[in-house]
């Protein structure tokens, strides 16, 4: 059974908003924990535009499961990683402009500086997934620059518009999560993720965690996150 990692980001989204201090993604960490979560997700965007070193440390100190700290690959966040000491880190690209995070890394174009980052990690024992679109060939670099695992991008699965579109999307998923495992790279995957779509992906044996955010903090504005992580807990599985 796959497990869960359940992403804070936009509690702090909704903090944010007021520059308040409620609602604290540290409480909503452990409320989600307290409700079955296997792992909790933060994002430490460069823009600080919800999480805050502040969320980041405390959460570090208090939650009791696994720490997966989303981040880009830059100098500033490599030393906050030593420093934290993730159970994983999960590499994604960044722009300042985008509402989320949009498509996976570009590995190939950054194959140097992506190798000496996880090495660096590695080196400090810290597990480095890479977050990508499902392409065999990304897979395989990933592989090359000696990355833990992979993380696939899920968010043209949930966006697709056609149950064609929805099955080529499923199948491409489905294939990279195959090869991702037979190069022995951990297989997580996520974004855009939610309680109608998880159905399918679930279904993709390899794949070890889902990562998910938005729809289960979304939903636990109407029904607290305790029952909102119940829910999405029962049906991966
Ligand atoms: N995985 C990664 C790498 C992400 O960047 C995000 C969004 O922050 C998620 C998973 C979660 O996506 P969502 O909020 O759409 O569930």
């Amino acid at each position: 059974m796959a497990t869960l990692s359940v992403n804070v980001d936009h509690v702090a989204t909704v903090r944010q908003a007021r520059l308040d201090t409620e609602p604290d993604p540290v409480t909503a960490a452990l409320k989600a924990e307290l409700a079955g979560a296997d792992g909790i997700t933060v994002h430490l965007r460069e823009d600080r535009r919800h999480i805050q070193d502040r969320d980041l440390s405390v959460i570090r100190k208090t939650i009791k499961s696994s720490l997966n700290l989303e981040m880009a690959a830059t100098e500033e966040m490599y030393k906050i990683a030593l420093d934290i000491k993730p159970e994983l880190v999960t590499v994604v690209p960044e722009k300042r402009e985008e509402l989320t995070t949009e498509g996976g890394l570009d590995v190939k174009s950054n194959l140097k500086s992506i190798k000496s980052l996880v090495g660096g990690l590695k080196a400090a024992a810290i597990p480095v997934n890479l977050f990508i679109d499902a392409v065999p060939d990304v897979i395989k670099e990933c592989h090359r620059v000696g990355a833990s695992g992979v993380e696939l991008h899920t968010g043209r699965y949930a966006e697709a518009k056609t149950e064609n579109e929805k099955r080529a999307e499923l199948k491409r998923i489905a294939d990279c999560a195959v090869l991702a495992k037979r190069l022995h790279l951990k297989v997580h995957a996520g974004h855009g993720l939610d309680y109608r779509n998880i159905g399918p992906v679930r279904d993709i044996r390899e794949i070890e965690e889902f990562a998910i955010g938005f729809s289960i903090i979304a939903r636990s504005i109407y029904v607290g996150i305790e029952d909102a992580v119940r829910e999405m807990k029962r049906l991966i599985g």
